[in-house]
C-alpha cells in the first residue's frame, strides 16, 4: 500500500432510549422527522417535529419516481433540521431530500451534480446493516433501466450520526437477519478491496468479528439474544459503514444490485445471497493474499471447517441458519438467464467491480449464479 485517504466524519453519538435522544438534541417543532407510521407509533408520538412518511410514497424499497414524488412533498416545507429514522432506503432518500435543488432524481444522478444543502441532517438507523447513516452514498431503483443506481453526495453525510439501542426493540427478525448480513459484507469486502487502507482493515475485522460471534449466540442461545446484543450490532455496522464510507464494496455488492433490482429483492437479502458464493471463487483464485485473514478470523471464532470443506462453506453454514437464503430460481432466475444477467453486472457496475479482490470475469461472474441456481 503506498498512498491512503481516510475521512472521519460525521459525529457519532449512542444513546440507550429515543427519549434520551430527543432531550439532548432538543427537537422541536422546527425539525422534520422523516420515518415510517409504525417506527413514528412505536417511539415518536411524544415529540413536537413536523412528520414526514416514508410509506405516503413507498412500499418497499426506493424508486426514482417515488423519490421525485418525496422532492415535491418536501420543498413545500420549513425546517431547519431534517431527522430521517429508519432503515436504509429512508436515510438513504433524506440524503437527497435534504439538498437544496430544484432538479428531480434523473437530474440531481447525472455525473457533477452535487448541490449544497438547505437543512441541518441527523440520520438514525433502525436497522443494523447498511452503515449509511456514516456514509453519503444514495442507492435507488431506476426501474427504467433495470437497475440499483448509487451515488455519493458530498453534502449527503449527515452532521450527526444517532444510535439508539431501543430503536432495534422493533426489528423484525428477517430484518434483523438480511441488514446485519450486509453489514458482514460490507465488512468482509472492504477488508480485501485494493484500496483498503489501515483504517479501514480494523474495522472491518472488528466489525466482522462482532457480527459472527453475534451469529454463534444466536445458534447457541436462541434469536432472544439479539436485544442484549442491540449495541454490538449497531457499533459493527456503523464501524463497516465508516469504512464503506472511505472504500466502496465490491463484486458481491455489484452481483447484488443488479438481482436485487431485477427480482425485487431486497438489498440485505441480495448481498447475503451471493457473499459465500463469490468469496469461495475469491478463495480458489488466490488463497494465500488478504483472504486468509478473514479464513482465519472465521475460523477463530466458529472453529476447524469439516474435512474438506473451506472456511467459507463453514461461513455459508452458519448464515444458512441464521439468515437462511432461497435458490436464486425461487427469485425466478431462470437457467437462460445467467450469461446475460453477467453481462449487465459488467456493463452497468464498474464503479463497484473495480474494488474486487481478484477480478471477475464474465465467466467468474456466470459460474457464480450457477452455484446458487
Ligand atoms: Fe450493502
Amino acid at each position: 500500500m503506498n498512498t491512503f485517504k481516510f475521512s472521519v466524519r460525521p459525529q457519532i453519538h449512542g444513546y440507550d432510549k429515543f427519549s434520551d435522544f430527543i432531550q439532548a438534541h432538543e427537537v422541536g417543532p422546527q425539525d422534520l422527522i422523516f420515518t415510517q407510521r409504525f417506527l413514528y407509533d412505536s417511539f415518536m408520538q411524544e415529540t413536537t417535529a413536523q412528520t414526514l412518511f416514508y410509506d405516503d410514497f413507498c412500499g418497499g424499497e426506493p424508486t426514482d419516481i417515488a423519490v421525485d414524488e418525496m422532492l415535491a412533498a418536501i420543498r413545500g416545507l420549513g425546517f431547519n433540521r431534517l431527522i430521517a429514522i429508519g432503515g436504509g432506503s429512508i436515510l438513504d432518500c433524506a440524503k437527497v431530500l435534504v439538498l437544496d435543488s430544484q432538479q428531480n432524481v434523473a437530474e440531481l444522478f447525472a455525473p457533477g451534480v452535487q448541490p449544497e444543502r438547505k437543512a441541518g441532517l441527523l440520520l438514525i438507523p433502525t436497522t443494523c446493516g447498511t452503515g449509511c447513516e456514516v456514509t453519503c452514498v444514495a442507492v435507488l431503483d431506476f426501474p427504467g433501466i433495470g437497475s440499483k443506481i448509487g451515488k455519493g453526495f458530498e453534502a449527503g453525510f449527515a452532521d450527526t450520526a444517532i444510535l439508539i439501542d431501543e430503536l432495534l426493540a422493533t426489528i423484525p427478525y428477517p430484518v434483523f437477519a438480511t441488514s446485519s448480513a450486509d453489514a458482514l459484507v460490507h465488512a468482509l469486502e472492504i477488508y480485501l478491496a485494493p484500496r483498503a487502507n489501515p483504517y479501514t482493515d480494523i474495522l472491518c475485522i472488528n466489525a466482522a468479528r462482532l457480527i459472527l460471534q453475534g451469529y454463534k449466540r444466536i445458534i447457541e442461545h436462541g434469536r432472544g439474544v439479539i436485544q442484549q446484543d442491540a449495541k454490538s450490532y449497531l457499533t459493527a455496522s456503523n464501524m463497516a459503514g465508516m469504512a464503506l464510507a472511505n472504500v466502496l464494496a465490491g463484486g458481491v455488492h455489484a452481483i447484488a444490485m443488479h438481482f436485487g433490482s431485477a427480482h425485487h429483492v431486497p438489498h440485505g437479502e441480495a448481498t447475503r445471497l451471493f457473499l459465500p458464493a463469490v468469496f469461495e471463487v475469491y478463495f480458489e483464485k488466490q488463497a494465500g493474499g488478504k483472504i486468509a485473514d478473514i479464513a482465519a478470523l472465521i475460523e477463530d471464532v466458529l472453529g476447524k471447517p469439516a474435512q474438506g470443506e473451506s472456511p467459507f462453506g463453514m461461513l455459508e453454514r452458519l448464515l444458512a441458519e441464521v439468515v437462511p437464503a432461497k435458490r436464486l430460481t425461487e427469485y425466478g432466475m431462470k437457467p437462460g438467464d445467467v450469461h446475460d444477467y453477467a453481462d449487465k453486472v459488467i456493463e452497468t457496475q464498474q464503479r463497484l467491480l473495480v474494488n474486487n479482490y481478484v477480478p471477475l470475469s464474465n465467466l467468474d461472474i456466470a459460474g457464480i449464479y450457477n452455484r446458487l441456481m
